[in-house]
C-alpha cells in the first residue's frame, strides 16, 4: 500500500496553481484557444531556445508527433525498429501501414544495436525508427551513417530525451526528425503533448500543415493532414513547466541518485546508465534485473511498491 513520504520517479511536474492563473486570465482576454495562438508560438520559440534546436514544431501528444513524422517523410514499405520501446514507437509504423522489423538491442544500453541492422535491411527497407530508450542516447552517429550509405530516412524516438545532451550538443538533431513527448509523466510535460524538431523552416512548415488538416493558408488545404495541434492550455501549461525545469531536473537527479544508492551493491542486477560524454535527464531509473538475481522483477516491483 502506498505511504505518504513514497519516492516516486515520474511523478508529474505540477508548479503552483496560482502561477497558473496568470496564464489562464491571457487566453480569457484573447479569446484563441487554439490554432497557433501566442502561447504555442512561444512555446515553439523557448523550447527551440531551451534545447538548443533550430525549430520545433508542437503536438498534441508525441504519438501523432511520430505518425506525422512519418507521413512528412514519405515513409513506405519495412521500417526497422527496435523491439525494446513503449508500444506507441512500433504502433505508429503499423498504424502506417508500414511493417515493422525488429533488430536486437544493445544489452548494456538498451537502444537498437546498429551492428545488427544491416543485416535487416532489404530492398523495402526505407527507414530506420530508433528509440533514445530511457533518455539514454542511442549510437546515433552509427545509425546516421548506415542511413545514408542506404539512403533510409531516420526517425528518432526521443520521447524520453527530453534537454539530453552529449557533448554539449542536443542529441536532437540526428537523423531526418526527432520527436519528443510532453506527457504527463515525462521530464517536461503539457498534461499531454509532443513536438517535433525539424532542421529546417521549410520541414517545419510542411508538418505545420500536416498536423492542421493539410492547411496552408486560411482559405487552402494542399495536404492530406491531420488534425494533431497543441492548444493553448497546454502551450501555456508548458511555458511554465520551462519556468521550473531546471530545479525539477535537478530533483529527479537526486531521486535517481537515492536509488542508485539502494541498488548499487545488488548483485544480478545492473544499473543502466549513459556513458560519461553524456548530460543526462535522469527521467527513469532503469534496473535490468538478471537471472542470477534470488528475486524476479515482479517480486522487486512489488517490494518497492509496498515500500514507497
Ligand atoms: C518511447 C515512447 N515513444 C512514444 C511515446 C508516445 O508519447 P505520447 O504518450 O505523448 O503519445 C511514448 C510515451 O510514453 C514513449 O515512451
Amino acid at each position: 500500500m502506498a505511504i505518504s513520504n513514497d519516492i516516486y520517479v515520474t511523478s508529474p511536474l505540477l508548479p503552483p496553481l496560482s502561477e497558473f492563473y496568470p496564464y489562464l486570465e491571457e487566453i480569457w482576454k484573447n479569446k484563441q484557444l487554439t490554432n497557433n495562438g501566442p502561447f504555442h508560438r512561444q512555446l515553439e520559440l523557448s523550447l527551440a531556445d531551451y534545447l538548443g534546436c533550430k525549430h520545433i514544431s508542437l503536438f498534441s501528444n508525441g504519438t501523432l508527433a511520430l505518425l506525422c513524422a512519418i507521413r512528412a517523410l514519405v515513409i513506405s514499405g519495412e521500417v526497422i525498429t527496435t523491439p525494446y520501446s513503449f508500444v506507441a514507437t512500433s504502433h505508429s509504423l503499423s498504424w502506417s501501414g508500414l511493417k515493422p522489423v525488429f533488430v536486437d538491442i544493445d544489452p548494456v544500453t538498451g537502444n537498437l544495436d546498429p551492428d545488427k541492422i544491416e543485416q535487416a535491411i532489404t530492398p523495402q527497407t526505407t527507414a530506420i525508427l530508433t528509440v533514445h530508450c530511457y533518455g539514454i542516447p542511442a549510437d546515433v552517429e552509427k545509425i546516421d551513417a548506415l542511413a545514408t550509405k542506404h539512403g533510409l530516412k531516420a526517425i528518432y524516438d526521443a520521447a524520453h530525451a527530453f534537454d539530453v545532451t552529449r557533448e554539449g550538443n542536443s542529441i536532437l538533431q540526428h537523423g531526418d526528425l526527432s520527436i519528443l513527448s510532453f506527457h504527463a509523466t515525462k521530464v517536461l510535460n503539457t498534461v499531454e503533448g509532443g513536438a517535433i524538431i525539424c532542421p529546417d523552416l521549410e520541414t517545419k512548415s510542411h508538418i505545420d500543415r500536416l498536423k492542421n488538416f493539410g492547411f496552408s493558408s486560411e482559405t487552402t488545404v494542399d495536404a492530406v493532414g491531420i488534425n494533431a495541434k497543441m492548444n493553448e492550455l497546454q502551450a501555456a501549461f508548458g511555458l511554465l513547466q520551462l519556468k521550473h525545469i531546471d530545479h525539477a531536473l535537478l530533483q529527479r537527479k537526486e531521486c535517481y541518485q537515492r536509488y542508485r544508492q539502494a541498488f548499487c551493491h545488488l548483485a544480478g542486477s545492473k544499473i543502466i546508465q549513459p556513458d560519461a560524454h553524456v548530460s543526462w535527464n535522469y527521467a527513469y531509473f532503469p534496473l535490468f534485473i538478471g537471472p542470477d538475481l534470488n528475486c524476479s522483477r515482479d517480486e522487486i516491483y512489488t517490494a518497492l511498491k509496498t515500500r514507497g
